[in-house]
Order: structure tokens, then sequence, then C-alpha cells
């Protein structure tokens, strides 16, 4: 393969050439660490850029009027008529397997039921739960892979997935063994969560340490087979307590699983501390996160992983303290949450729009946010997250003159097209260069 390396080389041919860049945003701080503070307020960016494509990767990244620029030959030359070309989009916390959907328990929602009594009364997750006990591996996966079909129509080339509607042995390990068919056969990466303690089914309604037991037994099967890298609980009123959270994550950190919380998401419970205190990789939801939980996320490095499209779909007017998590050098990124019951969407866009128009976000934080940060929420930020030469080649093109024009301009899928792993999987956009 022709790269360009440290010693000067530069290719010659590449397979794809994207030309007349108006705004490359390549989103390469320089350093290897998730953005934190006023760096988030920065886009590393190339204007009137070009990049080149070969064998998967990205071969050459440089600036029209380059003299090495004139040279490059390619079989495929894509214009971009001076639009916006950006890294393919992460998002770090997805529950992206699951049976059925609860439009039946829409009514009830519109009727101001809250989420977490839906809950108590055998709905809400557990009504998914049922559903995706009854499915087959091979429904899971198809439905699966629609959504996730639909995502990479959104610009996200990366993808964290959650299991956690089995609640069972025999259910968490089918929707985990459908997210590693996936892993295998779909172009988009996933990353693998084992979230055996989502919501506590009636059998084990009086004994949630037991089903804790379980699901710690279960972390062995997990881990011989490979099935999850991450472990993550729901730490809820209703669901499981701090004190059940810690006793578990630490098991599953003993095992050797990276960890992840739903923590302060309703109540604040502490979750946020938690987190800290167990050096997690991410903390997840934190509307409810106290002062002290936002000073301790920075302290420990945990990325703050931030899902506003919940609040909105759940009709919360408190969100998650952007804003103060990033005066405090937390590293913030943003996700869809997608689900059937919270946040039913697999439009990150949108969450773009509502990180801006509700947290307060300027549209550099945004970027970094779902692309540098969100890539390290997944112990990804080596490899995706970044335009840079020799990393794989996952880029978006938009219908947009720059980058402000996403998180602004809202509602609408804004891709042109997807290119991932090299391969263009996506052209939907309009040819013109005005918007
Ligand atoms: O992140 N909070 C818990 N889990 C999901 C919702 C899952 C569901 O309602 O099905 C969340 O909000
Ligand atoms: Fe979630």
């Amino acid at each position: 393969m022709e790269l360009q390396n440290n010693t000067g080389t530069k290719p010659t041919h590449v397979d794809i050439l994207l030309t007349h860049i108006g705004q490359l945003l390549t989103m390469n701080h320089d350093h290897d660490q998730p953005v934190t503070g006023e760096q988030m307020n920065h886009v590393p960016m190339l204007e009137d850029a070009v990049v080149g494509i070969k064998d998967g990767r990205i071969a050459y990244i440089g600036q029209m009027q380059d003299q090495t620029t004139q040279q490059i030959k390619s079989d495929q030359m894509i214009d971009c008529k001076g639009k916006l070309v950006t890294p393919g989009l992460v998002d770090p916390h997805t529950h992206l397997v699951f049976g059925g959907s609860r439009e039946h328990e829409f009514d009830l929602k519109l009727k101001g039921i809250p989420y977490l009594d839906i809950l108590a009364q055998g709905g809400g997750i557990l009504s998914t739960v049922e559903m995706t006990r009854r499915a087959t591996e091979d429904e899971l996966y198809d439905k699966a892979t629609f959504h996730l079909e639909r995502m990479l129509s959104y610009g996200m080339t990366t993808i964290e997935a959650k299991s956690g509607y089995g609640l069972d042995r025999e259910t968490e390990l089918k929707q985990l063994r459908v997210v590693k068919r996936l892993q295998q056969e779909q172009d988009t990466d996933i990353v693998s969560t084992f979230l055996g303690a989502h919501a506590i089914p009636k059998e084990w309604k009086q004994d949630p340490d037991g089903m804790l037991d379980l699901m710690i037994d279960i972390l062995d099967e997990v881990k011989r087979e490979e099935l999850a890298e991450f472990v993550d609980i729901f730490c809820e009123t209703g669901v499981f307590t701090v004190e059940q959270s810690k006793r578990y994550l630490a098991a599953a950190k003993d095992k050797g699983f990276g960890l992840k919380i739903h923590a302060d998401e309703i109540d604040p419970l502490g979750g946020t501390e938690l987190a800290a205190a167990l050096g997690a990789t991410s903390a997840d939801h934190l509307v409810g996160s106290s002062d002290n939980g936002i000073e301790q996320l920075a302290a420990n490095k945990v990325t703050a992983v931030l899902l506003p499209g919940t609040s909105f779909y759940l009709g919360k007017t408190e969100h998650a303290r952007a804003r103060t998590m990033i005066e405090n050098q937390v590293s913030v990124a943003l996700s869809t949450d997608f689900n059937p019951g919270s946040s039913p969407t697999e439009n990150i866009q949108f969450i773009m729009n509502l990180a801006a128009l509700q947290l307060k976000m300027n549209p550099a934080e945004v970027w970094n946010a779902v692309t540098v940060n969100a890539a390290h929420a997944i112990n990804r930020g080596h490899s995706v997250g970044q335009i840079r030469e020799g990393w794989q080649a996952d880029v978006v093109l938009w219908d947009a003159p720059n980058y402000q024009y996403i998180p602004y301009h809202y509602g609408v899928n804004h891709v042109n097209t997807v290119i991932k792993k090299g391969k263009i999987k996506v052209v939907r956009g309009c040819r013109q260069d005005e918007f």
C-alpha cells in the first residue's frame, strides 16, 4: 500500500480521491487523549482540501493547490463542491439489539405516566424483555441490521451496542451472539457491552442480589466466548442501588471488563461518583450529577456520555450540565441512546441539534463529542473518530457548507455520502453546492 509516511513518501495512485473539500474536519488534535475544556472549542480542520483513500485506509491528506495533489491519479474522483467532510460519526451508547417496539405504551407516556412507573408496572424495559425472549437469533439479527443501516445513513460508522433485554442467561447470551455476528458480517464497527443488570424481572423482584450473582456468573461465559468488552448497569431508583452497582461493577472489573454505568439519569443517586471511584471508561446520562461527581469524573478521566435525546423524549426539563462538565475539564461525548423506550431514534444529527439547543454546547464542542471523545468512550480513540493518514477510511461527505451548519439546521438528514472502510456505502446527497 502506498501511504504517506514520516519519510515523506506520497501515493501516486489511490482508489478514491475526494477533491474540493470546503472544510475537512480531521479532528486530529495531535495527541491521543480525549479532548477537554477549551480544546473542545477547537475543531482541527483543513480548507480547500483533498483526501485520498486506498485499500480501505486514508492514504493522503492535502490541499488542492499542493503540487503532490496535482500528481495523484485515482480510480474514482468525488468532487465535493466546497462541502463539509468529516470522520464517520461514533455513537458510544446504543441498545441496538431488541425484539419488537413500544408504541403501544406511547399513550401512557403521553398521559404523563412516568417512565419508572411504567417499568414498575411490568412495562417499559420489561415489555421489550418479553419480546426479546420470544425472538429468534435470526429475527434479532435482521432487525438490528435494519437499525444499523439506518444509523449508517445518518453518518454513524462505529457504534457501541448493549445487551440487557434478556435478563436471563439464555437471552442475554443470545443478544450478545447477535452482536458478534453483526461484528463479523456488517461493515459498521460495533463495540459490545453486557448490560445483564438493566432491570429486575418479576422472577428476581424479591432477590435483586441473587440476580446480580447470576449476572456475575454469566460474565465468565461472556469472557470465554469474547462476547463483550464492557459491562454496564442501570443504577436507578427501583432498579439497582449504588451499593449493588458497586459490587457488580467491581466484580466485572476483576474479570477484566471495561466499565460503563447508566448513572443519575432520572434520580440523582450518586452513580457519577461511583463511576469515578471505579475508574469506569464512561459514565452515561448524568442528568442529576452533583458538583462533586463532575469534579471526580475529570480527576479520574472518565468520559461523560450525554444523551440529550433521552431527556427530550422523557419530557424532562432538566438536562445534563454539559457546560459545568466542560468548564471542569470533563471529556464530554454525545450519543443517541438508541432504544425502544426512552430514545427511539437512530438520528445522531438530531442529538447534535439538541446538544446545542438544550445542553448549550457550541458546534465545535458538539463535533468533538461525536468523533474523538465518542471514540475514547468506547476505547477506540486510537483507531476511529479522526481522519488521519494510515487510519481506516471512515468518511462522511455532508450537504453542508461548514461544520456549524449540522447542529444548526435541525431535524433532517444532511448526509450526502458515507464511506466505511474505504467503501462507498451510502449515496443520498444533492448535487448542488448551495444550501
Ligand atoms: O438508557 N435507562 C435505561 N436504559 C435505557 C432505556 C431502555 C428502554 O427503555 O428500553 C436508557 O434510557
Ligand atoms: Fe441507555
